[in-house]
């Protein structure tokens, strides 16, 4: 009796999971590449500018979308595909300026949760980076994917160049160290990038289970636009190839 409801359950779970549908988000075109040229039977459209791509990959119904650079490009695109592909789970995939020191280059941040640094209500007292409406400052990433990206990416490149970190999201390419030093210091982020925490916020909104991840293409600091420029692609790869070892997972 034991045996066959194990095995109904397991039936039904298979069943659930058979029906999810995942989000896959970059900014870029480099972010989302990798990704975009192994999507099986894909058949695209375009909603206002931004074009989103359903097929399957590894073995998973998946819809990819370039959202743009920054936070209202994330906005628009994470708030689309939640509403007209009613997706079941978001991974964001990208690059990131890295914010602690112990990060080399196409080293990987999973989020543990994302916070937007460029909120600023402290005029009337409230602490850096809350939302209005907003309980608390960070978005926290879901458990789950989180412990299926960092899995996949310790897979794919090692425990020492995988961290599970606070990720900072605003809309400005940070390249000083004051500015980078004082994101670190205020949000205690282990990196910075532009579109992170704002599909997170929507995908709080609708309830989305959701991870960020994001490879290092520079330190942020007085260096970054000539290191980013170097090593944008290598670590975009790095992060679309751990979302394809998190398909198989999922
Ligand atoms: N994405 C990659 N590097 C970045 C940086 N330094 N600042 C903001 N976004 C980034």
């Amino acid at each position: 009796m034991k045996k066959i409801v194990v095995f109904l359950l397991s039936l039904l779970m298979g069943t659930l999971a058979f029906g999810e549908r995942i989000a896959l988000i970059g900014a870029m075109d480099s972010e989302i590449e990798l990704l975009k040229k192994d999507i099986k039977n894909i058949k695209s459209e375009k909603i206002g500018e931004i074009e989103y791509f359903q097929g399957k990959l590894e073995g998973k119904d998946i819809v990819l979308l370039k959202t743009g650079v920054g936070k209202v490009n994330a906005a628009i695109g994470a708030n689309t595909v939640i509403r007209e592909y009613k997706v079941d789970k978001i991974v964001f995939t990208g690059v990131a300026g890295a914010i602690d020191n112990s990060l080399n280059i196409a080293d990987i941040v999973v989020s543990e949760d994302l916070v937007q640094h460029d909120v600023d209500l402290t005029a009337f007292g409230r602490p850096a980076g809350l939302i209005p409406g907003q309980e608390t400052v960070e978005f926290k990433a879901d458990e789950k994917l989180k412990k299926v990206a960092y899995d996949s990416a310790v897979k794919v490149l090692g425990k020492d160049k995988v961290k599970i970190g606070r990720i900072a999201t605003g809309d400005q390419f940070i390249a000083s160290k004051d500015k980078v030093n004082w994101i670190g210091k205020t949000f205690n982020a282990s990196a910075v990038e532009m579109e992170g925490a704002v599909v997170a916020q929507v995908a709080k909104t609708y309830g989305v289970p959701f991870v960020v991840l994001r490879a290092m293409s520079d330190k942020a600091d007085g260096s970054a636009t000539m290191v980013y420029e170097e090593f944008e692609i290598l670590a975009a790869d790095n992060s679309a190839k751990i979302v394809k070892e998190m398909l198989k997972n999922m």
